[in-house]
């Protein structure tokens, strides 16, 4: 089977590596049908509580989708490519465990619209994004035309993209691209610590959290409401509500069993 992306579950956090580093973790179409796969296994897989992406080796997050392999695309080739890669970073980003990206250095288009597709990204001193597709003579088309002017609004986004500049991770942060950045050699830990604060919480309603949130910015905000109504009130059925509701009142640590 192949190995360009690898999946490692340590105490219920699953660990997703993009894994071509000779290529600096460029998205090659079997790099696209491996991640693909891995979320399919992680989607079925109630023991992973969250989930970490990130690159192998010490350059790249990934450099990109692979201009070797798209110099030799015919449109329709091209078209399946994208919409592929398109379905694939859709489903990472539905993902019901929230995601973090440790951005380990470069990335850079396909790299860059990979982290957007995660919840919470994590950057270092050295970590470079950019959008270089104008400069290939095509645009951004794993969605970040569109994911990047949602974060961050249309006019800075334009900006990036029109200029295919590179930007330095202290910039990213200013433009909330990155969360924030953490010293090089605990990019890892801290992305472990984050996900270990998230798991303290009741899974359903992190879950439920992320899903709302991810549904209900591109709705109305009165449907939006709604939509977070309706979450809330079903988290009212569960277990765990139960649970977390009970054990402030008792002033005792709550145990969740995502139920
Ligand atoms: N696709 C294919 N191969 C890539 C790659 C990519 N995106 N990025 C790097 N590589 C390969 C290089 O070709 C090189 O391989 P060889 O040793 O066989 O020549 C190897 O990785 C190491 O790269 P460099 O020697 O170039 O490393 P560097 O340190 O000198 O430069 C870099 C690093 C600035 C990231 C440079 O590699 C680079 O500019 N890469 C391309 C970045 C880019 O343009 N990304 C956007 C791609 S288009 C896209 O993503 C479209 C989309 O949205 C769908």
């Amino acid at each position: 089977m192949s190995n360009t992306v690898l999946l490692e579950v340590k105490e219920q956090i699953g660990y997703i590596t993009i894994n071509r580093p000779e290529a600096l973790n460029a998205l090659s179409s079997q790099v696209l049908s491996d991640l693909d796969r891995v979320l399919d296994e992680i989607k079925g897989n109630d023991d992973i509580r969250v989930v970490i992406v990130t690159g192998s080796g010490e350059k790249a997050f990934v450099a990109g989708a692979d201009i070797k392999e798209m110099d030799k695309m015919t449109p329709t080739e091209a078209f399946e490519y994208m919409t592929y890669a398109n379905d694939v970073f859709s489903k990472l980003e539905q993902l019901r465990q929230p995601t973090i990206a440790a951005v380990n250095g470069y990335a850079l288009g396909g790299g860059m619209e990979l982290a957007l597709s995660t919840d919470i990204r994590l950057g270092h001193e050295k970590t470079l994004l950019g959008f270089p597709e104008v400069g290939l003579g095509i645009i951004p088309g794993f969605a970040g035309t569109q994911r990047m002017p949602r974060l961050i609004g249309t006019s800075k986004a334009k900006e990036l993209i029109f200029t295919a500049r590179h930007v330095k991770a202290e910039e990213a942060v200013a433009l909330g691209i990155l969360n924030r950045l953490v010293p090089a050699e605990n990019l890892l830990e801290e992305a472990e610590n984050l996900a270990r604060s998230i798991m303290k919480n009741a899974p359903l309603a992190v879950e439920k959290a992320k899903h709302v949130i991810n549904v209900g910015i591109d709705l109305p905000l009165q449907n939006a409401i709604r939509l977070e109504t309706e979450a809330e009130s079903l988290l009212f059925s569960t277990e765990d509500k139960v649970e977390g509701m009970g054990a402030f009142v008792e002033k005792r640590k709550a145990v969740f069993k995502r139920k």
